[in-house]
């Protein structure tokens, strides 16, 4: 049995535009929903403002400066051994409100030179079209994705950007985490995958419904764009899989579990098998929700299934229906709710961790489809102490690491589960997208920046640096 991981595996680390790049107004670049989202704080959430509010602070306006420093940057993931490095194109660099004729030559530059960079250094761009950084005109314009006209907008962006970087990129996804709207409690996941503002009067379920129906089609009909540009493409979805365990081996538990996570799941039935799961249609039915969708959008979503499941795993949940169980309410599953798993720890922020969760996420996934997968974010955001010669002793974050990576191996190895590659999140330490905080690092790479914005941008190797390093070298063999 070959027990290694496959000579051609992508070992790469993982970024997006607005976490990244900063210049939010620079070159002709429009602002994005990320441009408005002030910092929040562990536990305290961002705020969304009415525009860009003068005295607020806007963490990622400047993000770590990667629009400038770009170069520098992809000098030290040569170094890392990256094979690869995933990160996104900021849709309002390329049409600013999203609705112009034609693109932003600069901004369609800065993708040229940055793929050109990597490409000569040997690291492959991989790509995210909407990585929670929609126009902010879109939804001053058209209150965000439940509105069809938004559909061709995005398919314009789609093509342009395929067209110009045909050459440059193979690997594609459509909409960063698109099920992370899923139970729609949360605003700010309404407000990134959507750009979308809901208003206590107005039905919350029909309009995430029809946010992530419209997204759906106008992912399916970039797909189909895509392959008659570079039939070579490979282009994937991109979902946070978190898997809702049962609590008990209660029988009502095991229900919970199952329509917790069909919640979560419809996003990939319907971009993977090109139909609307009859689990929805019915609930659809049963909750009197009137989703939009004609047939022809139902033909579009047939013909532009995906060609791979990409996919970030952080944690797992757990749900019950037992009472005195300790864990938050869900509106989620009526009568069941979320409760903590007494088997795993969680992280300074309450993140659960589980790295066995990422070897029954990879089996069960694929079970599902039958596709390749890819791991296109996982990793461990964690305060971190810089000691008085500038070192950073991240061993806490190379535990995390490794054991996801052994759990990642044993699902190819020994259960046979075809993986593409696995591409750490936040590779540099970036803006956290939940926070905004700068403390909240991932990084293998730390930037000298804080929560408030001060700092000298200075990069540093942390100690999982080297060790990543000789992980790549080893094909995931020295951990
Ligand atoms: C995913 C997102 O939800 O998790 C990233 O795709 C995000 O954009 C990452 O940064 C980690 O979340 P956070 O809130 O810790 O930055």
């Amino acid at each position: 049995m070959n027990r290694e991981l496959p000579k051609d595996f992508l070992w790469g680390g993982a970024i997006a535009a607005h976490q990244a790049e900063g210049a939010w107004n620079i070159d002709g670049r429009g602002p994005s929903i990320a441009d408005v989202m002030t910092a929040g704080g562990n536990g305290i959430p961002r705020k969304i403002t009415k525009g860009v509010v003068e005295g607020e602070y806007y963490p990622n306006h400047e993000a770590i400066d990667f629009y400038h420093r770009y170069k520098e940057d992809i000098q030290l993931f040569k170094e890392l051994g990256l094979k690869c490095l995933r990160t996104s194109i900021s849709w309002s660099r390329i049409f600013p409100t999203g609705q112009e004729e034609t693109p932003n030559e600069q901004g369609l530059k800065f993708y040229d030179d940055l793929f050109d960079e990597c490409l000569k250094n040997g690291i492959e761009p991989v790509v995210t079209l909407s990585h929670f950084e929609i126009p902010y005109a879109i939804y001053e314009d058209f209150g965000g994705f439940a509105n069809k006209a938004v559909i061709p907008l995005f398919v314009k962006f789609a093509q342009c950007v395929f067209d110009r970087y045909k050459d440059k990129v193979t690997y594609w996804m459509t909409f960063n985490e698109i099920n992370n709207q899923a139970d729609g409690q949360e605003p700010v996941h309404v407000w990134t995958n959507s750009a979308m503002i809901i208003e206590d009067d107005q039905d919350k379920e029909a309009l995430v419904f029809q946010a992530g129906v419209n997204e759906l089609i106008a992912s399916a009909w970039a797909v189909n764009e895509g392959k008659k540009i570079n039939p070579d493409f490979q282009i994937g979805c991109m979902m946070a899989y978190v898997p809702i365990y049962p609590y008990s081996c209660a029988p009502e538990d095991m229900i919970a579990s199952v329509k917790a996570n069909e919640r979560r799941f419809f996003y990939s039935d319907v971009h993977v098998r090109g139909e609307i799961p009859t689990y929805t249609e019915k609930y659809w039915e049963q909750k009197g929700l009137t989703i939009e969708i004609s047939e022809k959008e139902r033909q579009i979503l047939r013909q532009g299934t995906v060609d791979y499941i990409g996919f970030s795993y952080y944690m797992s949940g757990t749900i019950t229906t037992l009472p005195d169980v300790e864990g938050r309410q869900t509106e989620d599953i009526p009568s069941a709710k979320l409760v903590k798993n007494p088997y795993i720890t969680a992280s300074d922020w309450g993140w659960p961790i589980d790295p066995v969760g990422l070897r029954y996420v990879l089996n069960t996934v694929y079970q599902r489809y039958d596709l390749p997968l890819f791991i296109v974010e996982n990793g461990f955001g964690a305060y971190d102490q810089l000691t008085d010669s500038n070192e950073i002793h991240d061993d806490y974050r190379i535990n995390y690491l490794r054991e996801h990576i052994e759990q990642m191996k044993k699902a190819v190895v020994e259960d046979g589960v075809p993986l593409i590659g696995y591409t750490p999140w936040g590779i540099i330490d970036i803006v956290s997208f939940g926070s905004g905080e700068m403390e909240k690092r991932y990084g293998m790479i730390y930037v000298d920046k804080d929560n408030t914005g001060n700092g000298t941008l200075q990069r540093l190797k942390k100690d999982s640096f080297a060790w990543y390093q000789q992980v790549i070298e080893t094909n995931g063999e020295q951990l």
